[in-house]
């Protein structure tokens, strides 16, 4: 009868999903921006860039559209994408993939990584993570009833000490998550820290699930793929996206990367995720990725100055930063200027210098222990973001 029927309520392995998400609500970062929008802020808080990418890459969409690519592309991805991936991966890194098999195209670097985890984790397997983390992965994590065991990178350079990963890594994790380039803080992972985590996923026989959505945005250093690092090949998954190389992230095209076996059971799972995605920005970011090489430098030579000119300016207003050596956020340490909780002080920066950015919690395991670092992102324009250092300088009591 109606009226009687139960509520719906999803079950995975006896605990309803709902349950298992509780807490990850509205992600900070959303919050953030609408509190740049509500108060006219400016917003150094979410990453996304205010100019647009390069043109050839967009008109390379609009040509897509008129020409029909509006239907659902292959699964795997539009050949000419994948081809474009295979070509860069060997290009910059010298890694062969075969664009039939060894490549996915998928709905960002985000559904990669989470169909990645669903698709290798089981109830109960254990994932370590480097602390700070992007927030996609805490959720990726809980969606498969998988459990988290973050290593903390140690501030202010954000070192790894390779003892802590070990002592993470038990009989029952499957997989280690890294992100480099580094969100939140810029950090770019040395050689020898890649090294030391290679060696634990062989001798722990563990899956490698790289995000290198900032690969091009490194200003000091290189980025070197983990799996270009010895044995790691036939362990890694690798996932980047068009999002911050092209400055597209609203056309959610990413790609993964590995063994066949790997990358195949990510595609089990994006089949019903969302099957396919983004049918006429894949030959667009197809063209991106074959741009020439001087493309990449100059977007990374210009991100670099702007680097310097918000850390300059931060400094300048009292923070404490560490450079960072990629993507583009800094860190800022609000301790200098009296502030010991960074998430108070974010909520109440619109209301006293009209600048937003995004409280450090919003990456640690426990977002209510209190940190007093922020995030800023340099990915505006120069204006932008001497008009915000200059408000930010209200900060001092
Ligand atoms: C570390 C990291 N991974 C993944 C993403 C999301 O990538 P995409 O938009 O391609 O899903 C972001 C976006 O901010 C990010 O910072």
């Amino acid at each position: 009868m109606f009226g009687t029927r139960p509520k719906l309520v999803l079950y995975v392995d006896g605990v309803a999903l709902v349950t298992r998400m509780r807490g990850f609500g509205t992600t900070v970062f959303a919050e953030m921006s609408a509190l740049a929008e509500r108060t006219g802020s400016i917003n150094l808080g979410q990453g996304f860039p205010d100019q647009d990418g390069p043109a050839e890459v967009l008109e390379a969409a609009v040509d897509a559209i008129r020409s029909g690519a509006n239907q659902y592309p292959p699964g795997p991805g539009v050949e000419d994408l994948r081809q474009a991936v295979a070509e860069h991966q060997k290009r910059f890194y010298g890694v062969d993939c075969d664009p039939d098999g060894e490549v996915l195209v998928t709905a960002g670097a985000t559904e990669a990584i989470t169909a990645a985890v669903l698709a290798l984790c089981e109830p109960g397997s254990e994932v370590v993570v480097f602390e700070p983390f992007y927030d996609s992965y805490a959720a990726a994590i809980a969606l498969a009833g998988a459990q988290r065991r973050a290593v903390p990178l140690q501030p202010p350079d954000w070192s790894l000490d390779p003892g802590r990963l070990r002592a993470a890594v038990s009989p029952r994790t499957r997989m280690v998550i890294l992100n480099s380039p580094h969100n939140p803080t810029g950090k770019v992972f040395s050689v020898e820290e890649l090294d030391a985590i290679a060696e634990v996923c062989q001798e722990r026989d563990l899956v490698a699930v790289t995000d290198e959505v900032y690969e091009h945005l490194v200003f000091d250093g290189q980025h070197v793929p983990l799996a270009t690092r010895e044995g790691m090949a036939e362990r890694t998954l690798t996932v980047s996206s068009a999002a911050k190389t092209f400055s597209v992230t609203g056309w959610k095209v990413g790609w993964v990367t590995g063994p066949a076996g790997l990358v195949g059971a990510v595609r089990t799972v994006k089949q019903f995720l969302t099957y396919v995605n983004g049918a006429p920005f894949q030959p667009a970011v197809a063209a991106g990725l074959r741009l020439p090489d001087s493309f990449f430098a100059s977007t990374a030579w210009s991100l670099r100055e702007r680097r310097d000119q918000l850390c300059a300016g931060l400094v300048a207003a009292g923070f404490a930063v560490h450079v960072p050596a990629g993507t583009y956020f800094v860190m800022a340490d609000t301790g200098p200027l009296g502030y010991l909780d960074g998430a108070a002080l974010a909520r109440e920066m619109p209301e006293r210098c009209g600048v937003v950015a995004v409280p450090a919690a919003a990456f640690y395991s426990d977002p209510s222990a209190p940190t007093p670092l922020l995030r800023f992102t340099f990915c505006k324009q120069n204006a932008v973001l001497d008009e915000a250092v200059r408000r930010l300088q209200r900060l001092r009591r």
